[in-house]
């Protein structure tokens, strides 16, 4: 399961309830099947269903599960179709060991052949880990686990335990997977959003290395059983900032972060950088089009080639790339599968590394040569909006450390506020278009990755089709799908190209189509091109994209939630994709 979310506890107070907590705070990366594992006296308990935590945990009453230890699992399904059955944990055959993965175990279906005594279950990849585990275990789970990982290849994030035992033991493989260390107690999650209300301070697992956890201990050795020294490390997030305090959506919560997290921006450091011959911006989805935007300033500002590919693609397209050139990766969990592999592509050939990265300690943070922070704080809805605007600000600051050059930067927080308080008129335009079935995005310029980014966030929280172009393209091809059925979201500021961006406008008008402007503040002669106007405030050209980002995802939200939509877990979506 690639984007699946685990959840451990083992201490002295009684697990499911501390479980059922953790899993709930990790639904972000998977929601089509839940299930959770707790030993008592000698006995695993084991419930599970298909939905979501809150449906499945009170329908099965997860809460009555015995015992001070066990685990927990919510699942987006891969290998097997989303059903009680294929939801984790999964137990061995005798029914001794129980394992919860994230991950995908590539050689699943040999590993299923050679293991003629094992009755399986499930139709999932995850329950050879099991079977393997209880063939290798000859009374240490520690040596059960080093000897079962050899077998595995693909990716994975563990946790088992053994009936027998009172511990769990964790293996970690491109999957990620912390420790929280408390007193008395310790804890396991795919994050720290498991356990940080509990305890501040965790350890994080690296690849190829595996955990063996009791209430006062944990122990880590790599994949040859020697024990390594790995100090904890302090978690700088806190509850709080993970929760929705009051507002309907984490997503709208976070779109109104943003003028405080812009503000905490301020003070990111950029670390000493030697200009490059050239840069390439790699990413996936929301923070792809904030590399696209930082491809606009850096070689406006610094006269630096950039080169932006989608991380997916980057290790198919033969990138020249090598000594001298610098790779960014820009990802807000610092986990995505194809970033990090476009990263170590990159490092292989000899490019230095930064990553602009949210998530402390992840996977490419600790994997690029230099690493900025961005200071999005927990960004919980999977449609992604602060972190953008974060990543938009260190890539600013890095194209101001290049250039020499400054942008107010600091009068952004309060234009952004300005576009927040425009929310009812915002939504009163989202009333309009709601039952639409297809919307077209078109920008020039700076706000061209705004139009890509402006469609995704419709699309993917709204189930709309949404299409983003740069504005010249529509006259090569999807004018052709100008109607009135078929509105146009144009970002039209008063920049240099602002007559340009007027002339498309004129091209849909004329063809019957719908025009949604969002420009300039003062900008009355808009209004004989567009149906509907959203005022942003008058800022440098450079600096558009923070405010007409944001009133485009005001847009989406309330479209999103016109149209009864699950906002912050939208179908097929986990917030973090771990695998390719
Ligand atoms: O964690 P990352 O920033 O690397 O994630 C990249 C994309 O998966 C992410 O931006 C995705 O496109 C969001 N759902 C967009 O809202």
């Amino acid at each position: 399961m690639p984007m699946c979310g685990i959840a451990g506890y083992i201490g002295r107070k009684e697990a499911a309830q501390i479980l059922l907590k953790s899993i709930r705070n990790l639904e972000y990366r998977g929601y089509d099947s839940v299930g959770m594992a707790t030993l008592s006296e000698g006995e695993l308990h084991v419930k599970k269903g298909t939905g979501k935590v809150s449906e499945v945990g009170e329908k099965l009453n997860f809460t009555t599960l015995p015992g001070k230890l066990g685990f927990a699992h919510t699942r987006w399904a891969t290998h097997g179709e989303p059903s009680e059955r294929n939801a984790h944990p999964h137990l061995s055959t005798s029914g001794k060991i129980a394992i919860v993965h994230n991950g995908i175990i590539e050689n699943y279906l040999e590993l299923k052949e050679e293991l003629t005594d094992a009755s399986f279950r499930s139709e999932t990849d995850s329950e050879v880990i099991a079977h393997l585990l209880e063939k290798n275990y000859k009374g240490s789970l520690k040596d059960a686990l080093l000897k079962t990982i050899e077998k595995l290849n693909g990716t994975y994030a563990i946790c088992a335990m053994h009936a027998e035992k009172e511990e769990i033991a964790v293996a970690r493989n491109g999957s990620p997977l912390a420790i929280g260390i408390g007193e008395n107690e310790n804890f396991v999650g795919s994050d720290v959003s498991a356990f940080v209300e509990y305890t501040k301070e965790a350890i994080y697992l690296d690849d190829f290395e595996i955990g063996i956890i009791t209430p006062d201990s944990v122990k880590v050795f790599n994949n040859e059983g020697r024990e390594l020294h790995k100090p904890p490390m302090r978690i700088n997030w806190d509850l709080e900032q993970a929760q929705k305090q009051g507002y309907a959506h984490f997503m709208l919560k976070e779109i109104h972060e943003q003028p405080q997290i812009i503000r905490d921006s301020l003070s990111i450091q950029i670390p000493p950088l030697q200009k490059p011959n050239k840069i390439f911006m790699v990413a996936c989805g929301t923070a792809g089009y904030a590399g696209l935007v930082g491809k606009y300033i850096m070689e406006k500002a610094a006269g630096i080639p950039v080169e932006v590919a989608p991380a997916s693609e980057f290790r198919y397209s033969s990138p020249i790339i090598g000594e001298g050139d610098l790779f960014i990766s820009i990802s807000q969990s610092g986990e995505t599968a194809d970033t990090l592999a476009a990263l170590r592509l990159a490092k292989e050939k000899g490019a230095k590394t930064l990553g602009i990265i949210n998530v402390q300690d992840s996977t490419i943070a600790r994997e690029s040569d230099t690493v900025i922070y961005t200071r999005a704080g927990p960004e919980i809805g999977v449609a992604s909006t602060k972190a953008f605007t974060s990543q938009l600000i260190a890539l600013y600051k890095i194209a101001e450390k290049f250039s020499g050059q400054q942008y107010p930067l600091d009068s952004l927080a309060q234009k952004v506020q300005a576009v927040l308080d425009s929310e009812g008129q915002i939504s009163k335009i989202a009333e309009k278009y709601f039952k639409v079935y297809n919307f077209l995005y078109i920008g020039r310029g700076f706000n061209y990755p705004i139009a890509l980014e402006g469609a995704l966030k419709l699309k993917e929280i709204s189930y709309i089709h949404a299409e983003g172009y740069a504005s010249g393209e529509m006259k090569h091809g999807p004018i052709a799908l100008v109607c009135d059925e078929v509105p146009t979201i144009a970002i039209a500021p008063e920049d240099s190209v602002y007559k340009k961006s007027v002339s498309n406008m004129q091209e849909i008008k004329a063809r019957k189509g719908k025009i949604i402007a969002v420009a300039t503040e003062g900008d009355s002669s808009i209004v004989q091109h567009a149906t509907n106007v959203i005022y942003v405030p008058q800022t440098q050209e450079e600096l558009y994209p923070f405010l007409s980002v944001v009133a485009l995802q005001l847009f989406a939200y309330h479209v999103a939630s016109l149209r009864d939509c699950d906002i912050d877990k939208p179908r097929n979506l986990a917030k973090s994709v771990t695998v390719e």
